[in-house]
């Protein structure tokens, strides 16, 4: 399956299939044909569990970089590392790069393509379920130490190519974490999409299930990008539940719970705040909850922090205005909308989460 992406910079295509890398990379001929030569970005538990299948279906000669496992290698050390790789590999503005692990490694390795002899072309191999949101859209990061995701550029891939196959090593964690990205797509732009996802558990999805509801996930994205490649509006809506869930993240520090897990405590805040701003009912909010921790996330996260940290790190968030926190809401599944929101009802509403924790249960 192909789903194109247009931006106003860039089109290209993301190719869905089981064990087809050989198959897609010779469909995408007329990228690496320029290239010069092709270096392979990758993280370490990525290359331990899924660079052997690599290695045998990638149709082209390649060097490879292996970087420490997932977030730790979103950093300006990492970076540099990365730079002096390609420099003294001898690289040029005609090497190709392939970003092949998940959001972490594809984050760092579209900026570091971005920024190489200011840009070279890279294509995403995406190994995580979370990956089918971020190698779409052509937001490339690193982390500062004062912020996530601070340093970065919209730059978007040549290709991305999605192999389920590499999906089968997954830890559980990540299933959670990448899951939450498909729900909040959902959530954002279909209700009966939401509710075939809500019907079953999300662990135990055949190649076939996964490939169709991570095609869906990358269409809402791709939609959204095509009218907005860098978020001065319907692009603020794949925000939803990422402010609270950012800040948890971080106070958390990053590592212990994995992005998702923290985007869905975020999303159930949000869905709190829906009730007061929009149309969502009390009744949806717990259902969303309970389905929430049936699947094991860890909700009890929250109870470690005040609030008034988790405000700090919102009020750090790039979509803080002025110091003003703005939240993507519902207004019903599938019509969502920004919404300033005072410190108070954050705080209000953030006593409502910790209360419904105590009273919520599977
Ligand atoms: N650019 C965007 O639009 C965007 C969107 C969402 C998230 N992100 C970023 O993505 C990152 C999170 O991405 P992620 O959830 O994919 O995490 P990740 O890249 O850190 O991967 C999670 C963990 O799983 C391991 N792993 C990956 N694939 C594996 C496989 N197939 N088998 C076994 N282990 C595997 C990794 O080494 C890592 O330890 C965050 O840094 C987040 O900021 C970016
Ligand atoms: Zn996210």
């Amino acid at each position: 399956m192909k789903i194109p992406v247009h931006t106003a910079s860039h089109q290209y295509d993301v190719l869905f299939g089981y064990s087809f890398l050989r198959e897609a990379f010779a469909s995408l001929t007329a990228i690496t044909d320029r290239a010069d030569r092709i270096i392979v970005l990758t993280d370490e538990h990525v290359w331990a569990a899924q660079g052997e299948n690599f290695t045998q279906a990638f149709p082209f000669a390649f060097d490879v970089l292996v970087l420490p496992g997932g977030e730790a290698c979103k950093n300006f050390e990492q970076y540099t590392a990365c730079q002096t790789y390609l420099l003294e590999q001898g690289a040029t503005r005609k090497s190709l790069i392939i970003a092949f692990g998940g959001g972490a490694v594809g984050d760092l390795s579209g900026f570091v393509a971005a920024t190489f002899m200011r840009g070279i072309p890279f294509i995403q191999v995406p190994t995580t379920i979370l990956a089918h949101d971020s190698a779409v859209g052509g937001k490339t990061a690193i982390n500062h130490p004062l912020g996530k995701n601070m340093i970065g550029a919209f730059y978007q891939p040549q290709a991305v190519v999605y192999d389920i196959a590499f999906l089968e090593t997954l830890p559980e964690q990540e299933i959670r974490s990448g899951m939450t990205e498909v729900i909040k797509h959902a959530l954002i732009s279909n209700a009966a999409w939401l509710e075939e996802l809500f019907a079953r558990p999300i662990y135990g999805y055949t190649a076939e299930q996964l490939e169709y509801h991570l095609s869906k996930g990358t269409q809402v994205k791709a939609d959204i990008v095509a009218e907005d490649e860098t978020e001065q509006s319907v692009r603020k809506y794949l925000n939803l539940g990422h402010t609270y869930g950012h800040a948890i993240e971080a106070a958390s520090g990053y590592g212990k719970l994995s992005h998702g897990e923290s985007v869905m405590i975020g999303l159930i805040y949000c869905l709190l705040l829906s009730e007061r701003y929009g149309n969502i009912t009390r009744d949806f909010t717990v259902r969303v909850l309970r389905y929430a921790l049936s699947q094991q996330y860890p909700f009890e996260a929250v109870a470690k922090f005040d609030f008034d940290i988790l405000l700090s790190y919102m009020q750090k968030d790039k979509k803080a205005e002025y110091g003003i926190l703005q939240f993507v809401l519902l207004e019903e599944v599938g019509k969502p909308f920004v919404q300033k929101v005072d410190a108070n009802t954050c705080r209000e509403v953030d006593a409502e989460l910790r209360q419904l924790l105590t009273e919520v249960h599977v």
